[in-house]
């Protein structure tokens, strides 16, 4: 099994281009399944959640051609698709549910596995499927399938959900596409990837809009059009290297990004002692000082992002005195601290909450990484410790970071995957 060796104690300076957004690509990539014509996507991370995806496209018959050195991928449904998502492919990208909602629209019936258990908590698809079934869709469990027809077609209807999700909020977005009728969703989840999704869709002829900061309606179309679409830059990536440069007081540039779109972690990061200088389409981190302890909670965008909250935790090592990190979005995601404790930080939990007190810095281990955002936490502090670092069970990392141990090493950080 792959292991990433790490020597830190390395002050990070040069540049670092953040790639496409891995959760916009994958609905993106479900919502293709609505067009029979040419979607062609440009900008796309080439991880290993976005391969899962297609492996399962493909699976169902869609054509799909890559041009992996220049982020292209172009996708092309010209004969009909099967309706079966199978666990093989689910069980390791619950995303993979995705295919759901659109499968359901077009063909009025689909086969799709439950997604496989996820270590940060429990993840169910009750809100998708209460969803999708005010558009007229039923649904059988049966061996770990969800078993979905809409006999009649899908009919616009007006929703709300009960819980804002995004995952929810895309799956019934993207039926809603080709449902008869007009279709309101309120309690919307409104993140930057969800308004992505609903850029490519309308690039494509479908008509979403937005009625209010969480209500969306959609007209549903009968013929969609071929389209070219650039799928926004990677915010949880771009989070993650600004807390990488500003734990070894580096000096990076972090470009290809908008700082508009991250504008409150901007705020929490600046309150926190983190010098940065916004530019156009890009940001500088510059050699941070002393770091200050915060309170900061996770929540839905525009909150403070939950796939932010365990780099974070590593930044609050450093700060003076204690913080506080309230998880409000997925009940088990603290797996990073017992191995950050090992490391020589001072953090307790309690229920949802954990407490941090900072310490001078962080002493280099082996280390065992357990999720993707919990994996990269691990990364951040070997960059911090002084010494050797080795984390196994990197393939988390894999599935959502592209490149980064060339990202890191053109910055001078000493990193090296061990086979
Ligand atoms: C997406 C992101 C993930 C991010 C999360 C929250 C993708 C591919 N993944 O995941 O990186 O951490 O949003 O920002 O975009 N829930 C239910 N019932 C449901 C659906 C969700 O109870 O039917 C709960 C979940 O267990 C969780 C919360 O709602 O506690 C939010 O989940 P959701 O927003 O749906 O996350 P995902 O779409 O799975």
């Amino acid at each position: 099994m792959q292991k990433l060796l790490i020597n830190g104690g390395k002050k990070l300076k040069g540049v670092i281009k953040i790639s496409g957004s891995k959760n916009s690509t994958l609905p993106i990539l479900a919502a293709t399944i609505l067009n029979n014509n040419l979607s062609e996507l440009h900008n796309v991370p080439f991880v290993k959640d976005v391969d899962t995806m297609v492996n399962l496209l493909r699976s169902l018959g869609s054509d799909i051609k890559i041009e992996k050195s220049k982020e292209i991928l172009r996708i092309e449904n010209k004969t009909e698709l099967k309706t079966f998502a199978s666990y093989n492919l689910l069980k390791t990208m619950r995303a993979g549910v995705l295919v759901l909602g659109p499968l359901l629209a077009k063909y009025g019936k689909a086969k799709v596995s439950l997604p496989g258990g996820c270590a940060i908590g429990a993840r169910p698809v009750d809100v998708h499927l209460k969803g999708l079934r005010k558009l007229g869709a039923k649904f059988k469990i049966k061996n770990g399938y969800i078993l979905a027809s809409a006999p009649n077609g899908l009919v616009g209807k007006k929703i709300r959900l009960e819980k804002i999700s995004v995952g929810a909020t895309e799956n019934i977005i993207m039926a809603a596409c080709l449902a008869k009728g007009k279709t309101i969703i309120e309690n919307v989840a409104r993140e930057p990837e969800i308004k992505d999704l609903i850029n490519f869709l309308n690039s494509m002829g479908c008509s979403v809009s937005w009625k209010g900061p969480r209500k969306i309606q959609i007209l549903g179309k009968k013929n969609l059009q071929n389209t070219k679409y650039k799928i926004m830059f990677d915010r949880i990536e771009a989070g993650t290297y600004i807390i990488a440069s500003a734990i070894t007081r580096g000096n990076v540039l972090i470009k290809d990004i908008n700082p508009n779109v991250i504008r409150n972690e901007i705020k929490i990061f600046k309150k926190i002692g983190i010098r940065i200088i916004e530019l156009k389409n890009s940001i500088k981190i510059l050699p941070s000082g002393k770091f200050k302890n915060i309170k900061i909670k996770t929540e839905p965008y525009p909150g403070f992002p939950t796939d932010l909250q365990a780099q974070t935790m590593v930044l609050m090592c450093l700060a003076d005195g204690v913080s506080k990190i309230t998880e409000n979005i997925f009940e088990n995601r603290f797996m990073h601290v017992h191995e950050l404790n090992r490391m020589g930080a001072n953090i307790s939990i309690n229920s949802n909450s954990a407490r941090i007190r900072g310490v001078k810095s962080l002493k280099s281990a082996e280390l065992m990484a357990t999720d993707l955002r919990a994996s990269v936490s691990l990364v951040l502090a070997a960059l911090l410790a002084k010494g050797s670092t080795k984390i196994s069970r990197i393939y988390h990392l894999d599935r959502g970071y592209l490149n980064l141990e060339k990202k890191l090493s053109n910055c001078g950080a000493i990193i090296k995957r061990l086979e």
